[in-house]
């Protein structure tokens, strides 16, 4: 078996991440031979609001990756996330096709089909659809039933919507510099995929990325992703508050912001005022008071984010099935006083996120900031797993990339699969 890469651009508000990673042969591990950042450009909380800028942008990010790497991207997973994502659990049932027989893979994939089919406006579409649980003949709790035998077939799953002018908007920026497309990942899942354990998730957990323009959302109960969301508020609001409390710039401000974190989150000693010398900052601030930096003008902010955190998880009715707490991640995660305050709002465990499960060339991806991109290449591994063995998951993609109305490319890509 060959080398197979797998892509991802992870776009965000504060940053375009391009990661490559490499799967050698019969080994599911895989390795990242090529990452870049780049400054984003274009988006505002997740959405794209300049294509050419965006274009540009994921170009510079694409090309340095492409160098790094020895390899041309032509194909990737990319993240889409923000307010226009939507998240619902939808129930599919079927009769099994040969009641005598076992229940085959066509039977899943009919059955996942039949959840799919919910009514949705023209303007939204499903990125996702990814099976809960199957119910044969009313048994619930199997994982996976291909050669069980039953009459009836169910299952439940968890769907994922998004703003079908956002999506197209994405595919045109991967049209324009020639890369194929291989699904939009909601960018909680992809971070997901890169932090959480599997024991956390059968326990119950929330996964909380903060970014610069959102925060994502992603809960799971008994194992399963059943709550997604994305609210339009993130890090740069913690940013913004510095700026207009110490009359800065919000460069000024960001510098400030970083320097706490690095300084705060690992030092024991804490003093009452925080020496700003070496930060240079043109506005010539020089000493902050902690106590009006970090309980004045950040905690509040925090506290506000939590809130709305909490919120999310009220919402999702899964409130009383997450034991194992928030697992926060993002950018944002490191932002000094986030685990005392959160314990603090949520009165749940909490604990940081750091992407560490791909290794590689690029030491810089672990990094909670990177949690989306890394997890791209976890979510396209399982991919290209399921495409090896025609699995439903696989079908759920490719169909999903069908009804996007893509080329004629993914058109053959969708029947090669059927072939043995
Ligand atoms: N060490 C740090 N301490 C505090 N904040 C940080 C740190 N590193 C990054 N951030 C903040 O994280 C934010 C960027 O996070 P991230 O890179 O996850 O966002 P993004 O993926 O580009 O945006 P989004 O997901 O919201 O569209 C910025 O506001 C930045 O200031
Ligand atoms: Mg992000």
């Amino acid at each position: 078996m060959t080398d197979q890469l797998i892509c991802g651009i992870d776009i965000g508000s504060s940053k375009i991440a391009t990661i490559v990673g490499i799967k050698s042969g019969e080994i599911d591990e895989l390795k990242i031979i090529g990452f870049n950042t780049t400054v984003a450009r274009g988006i505002r909380k997740g959405l794209i609001v300049d294509i050419k800028e965006v274009t540009d942008a994921v170009e510079d990010s694409v090309e340095k990756a492409e160098r790094m790497a020895g390899h041309k991207i032509d194909h990737a997973f990319v993240t889409v996330g923000g307010p226009h994502i939507s998240s619902l659990n939808s129930h599919g049932i079927v009769a099994v096709s040969n009641p005598q027989g076992e229940i085959s893979e066509e039977d899943v994939e009919r059955v996942i089909e039949a959840a799919r089919a919910i009514s949705l406006s023209t303007t939204r579409q499903i990125i996702e659809a990814i099976p809960r649980d199957y119910i044969v003949d009313g048994q619930p709790g199997i994982k996976s039933p291909v050669g069980m035998s039953g009459v009836r077939l169910e299952v439940e799953t968890h769907i994922i919507t998004a703003s079908s002018t956002n999506l197209k908007n994405i595919d045109r920026v991967l049209d324009d510099l020639g890369i194929e497309n291989r699904g939009f990942v909601f960018s909680g899942l992809a971070s997901a995929e890169a932090v959480l354990t599997n024991t956390e998730k059968e326990l119950g957990v929330v996964l909380v990325d903060i970014g610069g323009g959102k925060i994502d959302t992603a809960i799971y109960a008994d194992g399963a992703l059943s709550y997604s969301s994305s609210i339009p508020i993130g890090a740069r609001h913690i940013t913004n508050d510095i700026a207009v409390g110490l009359r800065v710039s919000l460069d000024s401000a960001e510098k400030i912001k970083l320097y706490l974190s690095k300084n705060l989150n690992s030092s024991k000693k804490k003093t009452p005022q925080i020496n700003l010398n070496e930060l240079n900052l043109p506005e010539n601030v020089t000493e902050v008071s902690l106590k009006t930096l970090v309980d004045g003008i950040i905690a509040p902010r925090l506290e506000e984010i939590f809130k709305l955190i909490f919120e999310e998880i009220e919402k999702s009715n899964f409130g009383q099935q997450v034991p194992a707490g928030l697992v926060i991640t993002g950018g944002g995660a490191l932002t000094v006083g986030m685990l005392e305050t959160g314990k603090r709002v949520v009165g749940l465990p909490i604990r940081i996120g750091i992407p560490d499960k791909v290794t590689g060339l690029v030491d810089e991806t672990t990094d909670p900031q990177y949690s989306s991109t890394s997890g791209l290449l976890l979510y396209g591994l399982k991919n290209i797993m399921t495409d090896e063995g025609a699995g439903f998951k696989n079908f759920g993609r490719v169909l999903k990339d069908f009804k996007l109305g893509n080329t004629f490319g993914n058109l053959k890509n969708f029947f090669k699969q059927f072939i043995p």
